[in-house]
């Protein structure tokens, strides 16, 4: 069985993970960590399959998917690894994911590096994943293939994920609004208040965008005064098209 685990606020990271499965061709079990419902206690033997997919958050995977991994426990169980992020860096987001893995009984056999549309700044790597990304995903799965070994993974190893405090940039809602609350239940950090929901909580707030996504009225955005002077600096630094990287 291929345990598919990833956590996917805007759909790019979901979209790689889908692409993988297809290809990889194993029955499979699929899990968004962004649901609490899809958070559950998962035990895989050696014949088993971890498929970890993580949005890159801070050069590192979300915080709250750290505390969850302890939900998963190999026994000498083969893991793939897919940091998704938005054409900046993924920085140490491997080699957290597989140092993390190791301690719960997984062996890293392979990883990969993919880019997607930025989801604080979507201007930067727009539309991406493409169809050719996705193709790229594809053949990488296919050629994960027996006898496995361990893979190495850049990064630094003395990496310290506490360093990544998260952004100033928090969505919140305007007048169209409708008070349907699909925000509140689709927060994977509980950050809108049901009797409120067009505040934020900035202090739960992960601002992985969840709400902008589902929100049916559109009336979630980042609306910082900041966010613009960010989103044009951002892009200047950070516009160059990167490519994706595979390890084996
Ligand atoms: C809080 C936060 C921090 C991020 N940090 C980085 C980063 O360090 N490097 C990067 O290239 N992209 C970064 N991104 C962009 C995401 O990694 C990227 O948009 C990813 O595709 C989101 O996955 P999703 O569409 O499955 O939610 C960040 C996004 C958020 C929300």
């Amino acid at each position: 069985m291929l345990y598919d685990v990833h956590f996917s606020a805007r759909g790019t990271t979901e979209s790689y993970a889908e692409a993988f499965v297809k290809a990889f061709g194993k029955d499979t079990l699929s899990f968004n960590w962004l649901r609490k419902t899809e958070r559950k206690a998962l035990s895989l033997s050696s014949d088993d399959t971890l498929l970890f997919s993580m949005p890159v958050y801070g050069g590192y995977i979300p915080h709250v998917c750290e505390e969850l991994i302890s939900l998963l426990n190999g026994d000498d169980t083969p893991a793939v690894i897919v940091a998704v992020y938005g054409n900046r860096h993924y920085d140490n987001a491997l080699i957290e994911m597989k140092d993390l893995l190791s301690r719960r009984g997984f062996i890293v056999i392979a990883a990969a590096a993919v880019v997607a549309e930025h989801s604080i700044f979507p201007t930067v790597a727009t539309g991406r994943p493409t169809e050719g990304d996705l193709g790229e995903m594809r053949s990488f799965a296919s050629s994960i293939k027996p006898p496995y070994k361990e893979v190495s993974v850049p990064g630094n190893p003395d990496w310290d994920s506490s360093t990544f405090h998260g952004t100033p940039f928090h969505p919140t809602a305007d007048d169209r609004c409708r008070y349907c609350l699909v925000c509140v239940s689709s927060c994977p950090t509980g950050a809108i208040d049901p009797d409120d929901p067009k505040a934020t909580d900035t202090s739960l707030c992960i601002s992985c965008g969840a709400c902008i996504r589902l929100c049916p009225y559109n009336a979630r955005l980042h609306r910082a005064e900041a966010y613009e002077d960010a989103r044009k600096g951002f892009e200047e630094r950070c516009g160059k098209r990167r490519e994706n990287e595979f390890f084996l």
